[in-house]
This record gives C-alpha cells, structure tokens and sequence, in this order.
C-alpha cells in the first residue's frame, strides 16, 4: 500500500484554517487529518461539521475525520454531508460498534475504526471487514504534541497480520507522536497511513517533513 501522509490541522492556526489546509496539499500532503472532540469523550473541544464544510472548498484531498465523540452515530451523516471522505470512530466511544460502522458505509464514506492506547489490538479483529481503515492511537486521544507510546508498536503489528488475514486492503493509521524517527518504526511494523501534527506543522519547511516522514 502507497504511504500517505495525514498533517493534522489541530497543529494548525484555527484562525486561517482554509489557508493552512490549502498549503499543507501544496506542500505534498495526501489526506488531511481532522480531529473532532467533544470534551466527554477527550478532555478537549475542538471543532464540529459546520468548519469542515468550510474548509471542504479548499483541497481536493480526501478528509479525513477522526471523531473523539461519545456515541459518534448520532453525527455520521452530518460529517458525511459536510465533505468527509474517511469517518474514523472509536471502539471505546460506541455502544452498537456495526451499526455505527454500517451507517459509515451507508453514507459512501471510507469506514475507520479507532482504538485508544489501552484497548487491546484484538478487539478490532472481529471488524476487519467492515473497514477500510484501522487507526492505532500512539497517544491518548485528546491533544496534540504528545509523545509515542512504544508498545503501539506491536498492536500495529497486530492488527497487520489481521488485515493480511481477512485479504482485504484496510489501511493501517497511526495517530500521535509520529516524527521522522518514529516513522520508521509504524512503518516496519506495517502502518502505511502516518497522522502527523506538530511534526509537519512546526517543521520549519513543511514539505522536507512531509517527505522525510513518507520515504524515511
Ligand atoms: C490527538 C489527535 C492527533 C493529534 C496528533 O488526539 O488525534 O491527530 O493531532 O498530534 P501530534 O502529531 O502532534 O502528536
Ligand atoms: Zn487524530
């Protein structure tokens, strides 16, 4: 599976959102990588439907919309009708984990599903077909800047084997703590969709990071 490279504009200037996402396509970007939260599900509130829409006429990437919100069902179509071309909910936030999953799908967006660092890699094994994307949390959900925790490591891997298993072509996301030396270690162990914030945002030339991130 190619590499894609998310920069996640929760590092970026919420004044001049628009203008950050059109530069971070520019700067070789292949997803953009949006990050919800609702203050219940993470101890921190960022941004709702209405500002993807806004964004949306800015960049012909795919978005990618990660939800940290409780109970994720109850805004699918929302997301789904304000642009998003990946919905990612998390295992811990549902409490019908396929019924949430099938109205991804209804909706004719790419079906993610999510786990936070203590959740066990094997509570997505019974999903593997109902998704198009597995995102492993390599930081507890809810800021940016945070730093890798190592033992994603072997859930990555993990879940590859899982995804290799069911034959069927489910990107594998890491999200959280992702630099140019952690990057090569979720790619070794089979992720091919690297989420990245403060990395590519505070990088002083963003496209080298960007690069760095996608051929190191
Ligand atoms: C954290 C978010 C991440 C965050 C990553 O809850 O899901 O997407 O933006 O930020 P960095 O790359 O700075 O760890
Ligand atoms: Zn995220």
């Amino acid at each position: 599976m190619e590499i894609f490279i998310a920069p996640s504009i929760l590092a970026g200037d919420f004044a001049r959102m628009g203008e950050d996402v059109k530069r971070m396509q520019d700067n070789g970007a292949d997803m953009i990588h949006y990050d919800v939260m609702d203050g219940v599900f993470v101890p921190n509130i960022t941004f709702g439907p209405q500002m993807l829409k806004a964004i949306r006429p800015y960049t012909t990437l795919p978005l990618d919309v990660h939800l940290m919100i409780t109970e994720p069902i109850r805004y699918i179509k929302q997301f789904a009708q304000s642009g998003a071309d990946y919905i990612t909910v998390h295992y811990e936030a549902c409490k019908d984990l396929k019924a949430t999953l099938d109205a991804i799908k209804s909706e004719g967006v790419k079906v993610g599903l999510s786990i936070s660092p203590d959740t066990p890699a094997s509570v997505v094994k019974p999903y593997v077909n109902d998704c198009d994307m597995i995102l492993v949390m390599s930081v507890y959900p809810g800021f940016g800047g945070q730093k890798f925790i190592e033992g994603s490591i072997d859930k990555i891997k993990e879940i590859s084997a899982y995804v290799k298993e069911s034959g069927k072509n489910v990107r594998i996301e890491v999200d959280g703590g992702i630099n140019a030396s952690t990057a090569v270690l979720v790619k070794k162990a089979g992720a091919d969709t690297l989420v990245a914030g403060s990395a590519v945002f505070n990088a002083e030339n963003p496209q080298d990071m960007i690069n760095t991130l996608k051929n190191a």
